[in-house]
């Protein structure tokens, strides 16, 4: 214990110096070779090591080589950076080390009021029981999609747990071309086929066009198919574009389709003045999967599934061994018969904690900070001749390409620039093919970055764009 705790305080003063380091650092660098050899290559040590010298490897070899989304000029992907309040329970919830299963004790009881917390700031409905914390947004869409699956089958008047899926019409899922890939792998895993997953086209701003996909259910209703699930964006990765989900809504209660929203990224900027009118009728959605290890920086991995019914969940997955049955658990049941996890993280601690840290007027200050953020870099590409806004922004991603001509290979040199800017160490920013271009993207999370930085990010691509 006393090693613990000298131990534990070392460890604290790594963590606040790792921190309040990281803006003074390089974003990103590449581990060196010798370094991925140790982190990779080393043995099991054949004996146990004294704590003090696994925080000597830590300092050395792990807290050198971060994946840079800690830093104020991180733009890329979707990767906060950690939420203090957050890193400081983290230890807690492994000194509990509880299983969230379900269970009288600490763990689901916060969970129940964490889920809730997210379902208020989104202002989706939440019946008693309406959602779980998972791993991620993609393992909330498979609950999600789990969960439509088995009442499109029940409402057909068979069990899709039962029978599985074979010699039924093909159940179709409706996503746009924007759509995550997370949908295309949970309609894959749970036995759909990839080939009954219908691309629907995107308008010039990259939103869903609903007339085209009221067209593609009917087409598919008329050749026998079982259209049963549309799932709309609230933030694409790639644009952060929000799909137009009352009309989606419209179009779902007219087909008694289920109606899924990914906001795994973009839930929360529903939260932002501007962006606020674009979510019209996410309220109306079954099921809303997001990430609170997205835009709240509560530290990886907590995704979250809300489900306006939180009973076609359970009849999803719902399946109590004997040695789990809980007499005492309540209408609710436990949390493992709403997923497919049985042990289950305290995943609730750190979300509680970054979410009464920041309290709702600070989720939506840095909702306001970032997606303002977000529209003056649009701004500054639009006034710049060798820049170009590839959408509009409604989130906190701004898409554009550098075009210092305005010919020759454009994709080539906007492939390559990410990299090239990465390596240098001063801002870091992703790339993704957009309406068939080649594109730069920046994400915007860190409550610290300002409009300086935006403009050492031009700058950065100038710069390296001329070295490729
Ligand atoms: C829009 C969107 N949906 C889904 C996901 C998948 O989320 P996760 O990585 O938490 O599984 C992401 C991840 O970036 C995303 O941006």
């Amino acid at each position: 214990m006393t090693d613990l705790r000298a131990a534990g305080e070392r460890a604290a003063a790594l963590v606040a110096a790792h921190l309040a380091g990281v803006p003074d650092g390089p974003v990103w660098q590449p581990v060196p070779d010798g370094e991925r050899a140790w982190l990779s290559g080393q043995e099991l040590p054949a004996d146990g090591r004294p704590l003090a010298d696994l925080l000597a490897d830590v300092r050395a070899h792990v807290l050198p080589h971060p994946m840079g989304n800690g830093h104020p000029r991180f733009f890329g992907w979707v990767n906060s950076p950690p939420n203090p309040a957050g890193v400081l329970v983290e230890p807690l919830a492994a000194a509990l080390n509880p299983s969230c299963a379900g269970g009288d004790h600490a763990g689901p009881h916060l969970e129940r009021a964490v889920v809730r917390w997210l379902a208020e700031l989104t202002g989706f409905p939440h019946p008693p029981g309406g959602g779980l914390l998972t791993s991620g947004a993609s393992m909330a869409t498979i609950v999600c999609l789990a969960a439509a699956r088995q009442r499109a089958a029940r409402a057909d008047g068979w069990d899709a747990r039962e029978e599985g899926l074979a010699g039924r019409p093909p159940f179709v899922l409706y996503v746009t071309e924007e759509g995550h890939s997370c949908l295309h792998k949970a309609a894959q895993l749970l036995g759909l086929g990839a080939r009954n997953v219908r691309t629907v086209p995107v308008d010039a701003a990259y939103r869903m066009d609903v007339a085209a996909l009221r067209a593609m259910v009917a087409e598919d209703l008329a050749a026998g198919r079982r259209p049963f699930c549309v799932a709309g964006s609230a933030g694409t990765v790639n644009s952060g574009a929000v799909d137009p989900l009352d009309a989606i809504a419209d179009v779902a209660a007219e087909h008694g389709l289920w109606f899924h929203v990914d906001g795994a990224y973009g839930a929360l900027g529903v939260l932002g003045e501007d962006a606020a009118p674009h979510y019209a009728g996410l309220d109306r959605a079954d099921s809303l999967a997001l990430d609170p290890h997205k835009w709240l920086g509560v530290p990886v991995g907590c995704g979250c599934a809300l489900l306006r019914d939180p009973g076609a969940a359970r009849a999803a997955f719902s399946l109590v061994p004997s040695y789990l049955v809980d007499e005492n658990a309540g209408d609710l049941g436990w949390l493992a018969e709403y997923g497919p996890e049985q042990t289950r993280p305290f995943r609730a601690l750190k979300t509680w904690a970054t979410l009464s840290s920041l309290g709702r007027s600070g989720v939506v200050r840095l909702v306001e900070h970032t997606t303002g953020l977000a529209r003056t870099l649009a701004e500054m590409v639009e006034r710049a001749p060798d820049f170009e806004l590839l959408a509009p922004v409604v989130t906190s991603i701004t898409a554009f390409r550098h075009t210092p001509a305005r010919s020759g290979d454009l994709d080539g040199l906007n492939r390559a620039i990410p990299f090239a800017v990465q390596a240098r160490g001063n801002a870091f920013l992703t790339g993704t093919r957009l309406g068939g271009r080649d594109a730069l993207r920046a994400c915007f999370l860190h409550p610290d970055t300002t409009e300086r930085d935006l403009e050492i990010l031009l700058d950065e691509i100038r710069v390296a764009a001329k070295g490729l």
